[in-house]
């Protein structure tokens, strides 16, 4: 046995590397064999492929750490290749002219990974192989895996960090931890008086492949903390945002649609265009990088990366209302404006003295709004470029900010606990929403502007009558808990 491995190794290593004077490096160079897998079906990347990429390559070929240049985080990125070899690392339809294959394989050196980190196994190197040979093709699958919540469980942590509210006011959605919550309006008489509208919890979205170290499902949306909801324009889908990933859920059956991923870190902000035809995320690592990028929401696939959109992380976007701009805001103070779907840079408003949290646009879209953790609100000439007018009144940090449907009415909410409602054109507050009793983070309206709904440290969602500033009803996290 031995002898016959031996012959099967000398032609790969070539005759200097047995010399005994080369041991060491001969041990060290070892290949890697291939194995007959007896497999009919194709490899796909997604299922096959890049799962191995991840146990065995990630930490230095992904993020934040691309060694020599390569990052191994998405298909796309992989057949750029890196540095040194570029188109070299993956040539299609042949492994044995692909750096990859052959670093892997340890025939050659760089060997990959390198020494220190666990080799390929013979069937993980069979796989790539064979998926180099067939053409090296794209993903055909969404990727579906076991992952896994580790740490302290987000499900502690109860904190509203995001609520979207269905355009016709009949569906609550909130984030805590990495749950998401779904409250829906249902009619309800009580005896001798009239109908009236009340909001239960109705159920969680659930991505079934999270799951506890010991196996057991996580009843989550996502590994990670959700940092970021939005609902489609006709109230049918909902997106969110959490680390390194989107989920676009249908919400009628609280399935995943599509997922979403090569973010370089949290997705801090989402936006729908008017007709729901593009979907924006925004987020990237502080300080270094905004991300900006824009997906065609039906095929989920990237229509535009904007590069070096911002310099630090992007908290709010917004498309204008005829679908032609889009604007965001980041932590580094800037308001940027971007043509759709080109990613184009338009203009830039510069003004704030802290991030911005939050942008909208009047409804004729010829003034912007962006709201700020330096407690301000700014009102914006788009066309001039100009601020048009300053509007104090939050005495904390502004966390959040939405436009009430076609209006140029807006709310706006704070770490000062109030959620105040808006006039753009003449800079009025119209009023409060009181009756918090902690930093607020998120905000939602109806489209009518008739609900809306704050979330809270606390872990409430609260629910106003947003003509009158009522306050409706206190959704509890405690009946939304999703069995352990
Ligand atoms: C411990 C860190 C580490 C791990 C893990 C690692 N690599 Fe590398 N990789 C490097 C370094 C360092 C370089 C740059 C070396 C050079 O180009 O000479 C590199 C370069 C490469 C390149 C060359 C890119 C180019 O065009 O020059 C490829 C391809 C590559 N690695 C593939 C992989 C694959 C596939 C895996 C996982 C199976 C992997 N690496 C795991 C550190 C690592």
């Amino acid at each position: 046995m031995r002898w016959f491995s031996l012959l099967l190794f000398v032609p790969l290593l070539g005759m200097g590397s047995i010399s005994t004077a080369q041991d060491n490096r001969k041990e060290e160079l070892q290949p890697i064999p291939t194995v007959d897998l007896k497999r009919n079906a194709p490899v796909e990347y997604n299922t096959d492929i890049a799962p191995i990429f991840e146990n065995k390559c990630f930490v230095c070929h992904s993020g934040k750490q691309t060694e020599g240049d390569f990052d191994i985080s998405s298909y796309e990125k992989l057949m750029k290749g890196g540095r040194k070899r570029g188109t070299k690392v993956v040539v299609p339809g042949k492994a044995e002219e692909s750096f990859l294959f052959l670093s892997c394989a340890r025939r050659i050196r760089p060997i990959m990974p390198p020494k220190t980190e666990p080799p390929l196994t013979p069937q993980e190197l069979t796989l790539l192989k064979l998926w180099i040979d067939q053409g090296a093709k794209a993903p055909t699958t969404t990727r579906v895996r076991a992952r896994v919540v580790v740490g302290l469980p987000p499900a502690l942590v109860k904190p509203v960090r995001a609520v979207a509210v269905g355009p016709d006011g009949k569906q609550i959605i909130a984030s805590r931890g990495n749950q998401i919550h779904i409250y829906v309006a249902e009619k309800k008489q009580e005896a001798g008086k009239k109908e009236v509208l009340d909001w239960v919890y109705q159920r969680s979205l659930v991505d079934p492949n999270v799951k506890w170290p010991d196996g057991k499902p996580a009843g989550a949306a996502h590994v990670s903390l959700v940092e970021s909801l939005a609902i489609s324009p006709d109230g049918k889908m909902l997106a969110s945002g959490s680390f390194q990933e989107v989920i676009l859920w249908e919400l009628a059956s609280g399935q995943i649609r599509q997922r979403l991923t090569g973010f370089t870190d949290r997705v801090t902000a989402l936006a729908f265009s008017g007709e729901g035809k593009y979907l924006a995320t925004g987020g990237g690592p502080p300080s270094e990088e905004g991300e900006l990028k824009l997906f065609d929401t039906a095929s989920g696939q990237l229509i535009t990366e904007i590069k070096n959109a911002h310099s630090d992380t992007v908290f709010a976007l917004a498309f204008s209302p005829d679908g032609k701009y889009l604007a965001s805001g980041a932590a580094d103070k800037f308001v940027k404006v971007f043509e759709v779907p080109s990613g184009k840079f338009v203009k830039s408003f510069e003004g704030h003295t802290h991030h911005v949290m939050g942008v909208g646009w009047t409804p004729d879209g010829k003034r912007l709004i962006s709201g700020s953790a330096d407690n301000i609100v700014k009102v914006w000439d788009f066309d001039k470029g100009e601020k048009i007018r300053d509007m104090p009144g939050h005495q904390k940090q502004i966390t959040a900010l939405m436009m009430v449907g076609k209006t140029p009415q807006f709310l706006t909410v704070s770490g000062d606990a109030t959620a105040r409602l808006w006039n753009a054109d003449n800079g009025a507050t119209i009023r409060q929403f009181s009756g918090a009793g902690d930093f607020l983070y998120a905000v939602g309206v109806s489209s009518d502007g008739a609900v809306v709904a704050t979330g809270c440290e606390d872990g409430l969602v609260r629910l106003y009558d947003g003509k009158t500033g009522t306050l409706v009803k206190t959704l509890a996290p405690a009946e939304a808990a999703p069995p352990k």
